[in-house]
């Protein structure tokens, strides 16, 4: 009997990023991909494929097709911009130093909390579709420049609503332990009882984020703070990651793998036993090579140790105005194999099937295999290699966005 499928892709090559085909691509030349209700229902070399009567049929015109490009780190949600900031620190300053003379996160908290429900996603818009134009189908976004009940509502909010009009899956991510808001000034512990026991709840009761994460930092606050934080994430069954050792090694990378985070991001600073505590907990390092290169670090993340250890390494963009105003996940791949050792094909990886693990997602998405979501880009390249290799010009040729055909 001949099968039924929605959609049949030939004439193209796969990068399924699938790690049970071996190369680092899991590439299969010469493929038939078919999709039926959103998903993949066969996929494989097209000589092997069985009937298959489609509604529609595609010609890949020779393309590369990989998963969807899945940013798993952004914070593109926020009021005003950092412009000025840049100045200062091009003319010497520090991040840390504009951040301790009431800059940096704070500054933007102060535009968030001043911005509309209505500005806030108008402003987030241009952000979104920059990523989405680069055949990104998977996005994470952050509070946390609302560091109060209202405004890390106000942006969570605003981040669902982006996902109700444009053809992508945003994950959301409360990190009200982002930063000490000034009415808290010198009284840390107490702001964490408040997102302990008020923002947290709040969140988790109206499902507005999908995961927990902070910032475990000198300038940000302390392993025992970040400690607490989690344990309240656990309480309320949402999943916990990190922003640990960016700028300075503390400890919680270590502790938060140890507690079973999803991830922890930026990770500069970690040492071989904190690699050894992310191997052993199944945790990702998720990369951020954007503000590595913004902030401009000298420290590299122990991309060697990590890889000799077996631990997933994703690649992101940060995006956020301080760190990282740069709405480029191609770009990122770029940064990752130039400026921390990343080869092409782990660095496709870092934006498909370890961004997918940093989500806790990879049960359905970020490897193109049958039954796993059929978000695609087809790619009009000779080699994925390309795609790590050439930014500005090479540009997806078609995206489907859960089997439907969006625009490229
Ligand atoms: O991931 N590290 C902390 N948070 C962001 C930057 C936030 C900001 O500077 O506005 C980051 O780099
Ligand atoms: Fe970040």
């Amino acid at each position: 009997m001949t099968e039924r499928c929605d959609l049949l892709i030939t004439n193209a090559n796969a990068a399924t990023m699938d790690p049970s085909i071996p190369g680092g691509y899991g590439a299969v030349e010469d493929v038939a991909i078919a999709v039926t209700g959103g998903r993949i229902v066969w996929i494989g070399p097209r000589q092997e494929l069985p009937d298959c009567a489609a509604d529609e049929t595609v010609d890949g015109e020779g393309c590369w097709i990989t998963p969807g490009l899945i940013d798993c780190h952004t914070h593109l949600v926020y009021g005003g911009h950092r412009a000025s900031e840049f100045a200062r620190r091009l003319g010497g300053e520090s991040y840390e130093e504009v951040a301790r003379s009431g800059g940096g996160i704070l500054s933007t908290v102060r535009a968030t909390r001043a911005a509309s429900a209505e500005q806030l996603y108008q402003a987030a818009e241009p952000r979104l579709q920059a990523l989405l134009s680069e055949g990104v189908t998977t996005v994470e976004v952050k509070s946390g420049y609302g560091l109060d009940l209202d405004t890390e509502l106000k942006q969570l909010r605003t981040a669902r609503r982006l996902a109700q009009h444009y053809p992508v899956d945003i994950v959301t991510t409360c990190l009200a332990a982002h930063a000490l808001p000034p009415e808290y000034d010198g009284r840390p512990d107490e702001y964490i009882d408040l997102v302990c026991e008020e923002i947290l709840p709040a969140v988790a009761k109206e499902q507005l984020a999908d995961a927990v994460d902070m910032f475990c930092e000198s300038i940000a606050f302390s392993v025992e703070q970040c400690q607490r934080v989690i344990q309240r994430a656990k309480e309320l069954d949402l999943p916990v990651k990190a922003h640990a050792e960016q700028l300075s090694r503390s400890g919680a990378t270590a502790m938060a793998a140890k507690a079973g985070a999803l991830s922890v991001d930026h990770v500069e600073y970690i040492s071989n036993l904190d690699v050894a505590a992310m191997a052993d907990n199944g945790t990702v390092a998720v990369l951020l090579p954007g503000a590595f290169y913004t902030l401009k670090e000298t420290q590299v993340p122990p991309v060697e140790s990590l890889r000799a250890s077996g631990v997933c390494m994703a690649l992101s963009t940060d995006l956020n105005p301080g760190s990282c105003p740069i709405a480029s996940l191609r770009l990122m791949m770029n940064m990752g194999c130039n400026l921390f050792g990343l080869t092409p094909a782990e660095a496709l990886a870092g934006v498909t099937r370890s961004a997918a693990r940093a989500l806790g997602l990879c049960c359905s998405r970020g490897v193109l295999r049958a039954g796993l979501r059929a978000d695609m880009v087809l790619w009009p390249m000779e080699t994925p290699d390309q795609l790590a290799y050439e930014f500005g010009a090479l540009k997806p040729a078609q995206i489907y966005f859960g089997g439907r055909h969006v625009t490229a």
